[in-house]
């Protein structure tokens, strides 16, 4: 046996464990409010963090600790603060790049794994669902800083014609609609549309109904797509799914639907995680490979398996040669990349 090569792993498992442990307290930080707090960049010791915010300081302390070791806050002496860069990915959840998000529903995520065992026997995993509502929340918040600020001022543009006729009132369809924050978003921007969202999730549904209600807006219609599916007689001019195709059961199915939902002249802009076909291209590829795979079998793939005989996509089971052939298969007759820069998704315009 190698002694070296048995460092080298024990260095690269216990490395998993100082990621899962700093995730964790990002999870906290972003709860407790510390980064919006230290966002303005002011230095502040332990002592003035916890009397800002009506906490123990002992504890405000460790965790102060530990995200200074983790490199996430500058310390000097006694005191820490959080470098302006930094502070936009933990702190700013109206800019695209904000990261908090992808720690909201760490605990519902992680608490799953009690119940995966059964789930490597049988083969049958988990909805969303099974997130609980905190979990909708989560996965909601992860998204919703790219939607919120990009969606309609610059991925629709992209799309030849789409901004015209939304502007002119169209029928809209967006399918795994999730918390609804995309359609809510192009439904404040093109009054004259009707946007109807189409979910299985009830946790995901509620939070849907609760944004529209604080978005105050008329024109969205959140509907359980169990009891009320997507209509199969082309109405939609604008049908859009992000990043849920893979999480489906049937996606195949879907695809065929939505192909029979859509307008002659309509448009299908999917959001899909970016992936490559083979292990190897995406572990060369992705340097976000092994969070991407944790994930999959954490909620994406878990999803797409939580019915007998599901697809089991997966995270990275949906790459643009596979999803190209799925939606000719369907009697789509094109589907092109769409130029924009994401860190996660591949985006694509799909026509009839
Ligand atoms: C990763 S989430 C994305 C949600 C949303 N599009 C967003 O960007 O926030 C995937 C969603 O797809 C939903 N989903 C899975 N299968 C579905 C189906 N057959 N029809 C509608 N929604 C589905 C899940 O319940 C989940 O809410």
């Amino acid at each position: 046996m190698d002694a070296d090569r048995v460092k080298e792993a024990a260095r690269t498992i216990a490395g998993t464990l100082n990621g899962t442990m700093t995730a964790a307290m990002i999870h906290l930080g972003d709860r407790m409010g510390f980064y919006r707090a230290l966002a303005d960049g002011s230095p502040r010791s332990s002592r003035q963090l916890a009397d800002e915010l009506s906490l123990d300081e002992r504890w405000v302390r460790e965790w102060l600790h530990q995200q200074a070791a983790a490199g996430i806050l500058q310390h000097e002496g006694g005191s820490f603060c959080l470098e302006e860069e930094t502070a936009l990915l933990l702190s700013d959840e109206n800019h695209p790049a904000f990261l908090g998000g992808m720690f909201g529903h760490l605990p519902q995520q992680i608490a799953v794994v009690e119940k995966l065992p059964e789930a490597f026997r049988t083969g049958l995993g988990l909805p969303y669902d099974a997130f609980g509502p905190e979990g909708a929340v989560g996965v909601e918040r992860g998204f919703a800083p790219w939607l919120r600020t990009l969606l309609v001022p610059m991925a629709l543009p992209r799309l030849p014609g789409v901004v015209e006729a939304l502007a002119g009132g169209v029928e809209v369809a967006d399918v795994g609609c999730g918390g609804g924050v995309a359609l809510l978003e192009m439904a404040k921007a093109f009054p004259n549309s009707r946007f109807h969202g189409f979910e299985i999730s009830l946790h995901a549904l509620e939070r849907a109904a609760q944004n529209r209600r604080e978005a105050g807006v008329e024109n969205v219609t959140f509907h359980d797509a169990r009891r009320n599916p997507l209509p199969d007689d082309g109405r939609y001019a604008f049908v859009t799914t992000f990043d849920c195709l893979h999480d489906m059961t049937d996606p195949a199915g879907v695809i065929e639907t939505i192909r029979a939902a859509i307008r002659d002249d309509g448009l299908w802009f999917i959001a899909e995680v970016k992936a490559h076909p083979t292990l190897q291209e995406n572990v060369e590829r992705n340097p976000m490979a092994a969070m991407m795979y944790g994930v999959s079998v954490l909620s994406c793939m878990s999803s797409s398996l939580s019915e007998p005989g599901g697809a089991g996509l997966g995270t990275l089971g949906l790459d643009a040669t596979r999803l190209e052939a799925m939606v000719k298969r369907a009697g789509f007759s094109s589907l092109e990349e769409v130029d924009l820069r994401h860190p996660v998704n591949a985006f694509y315009a799909v026509r009839p």
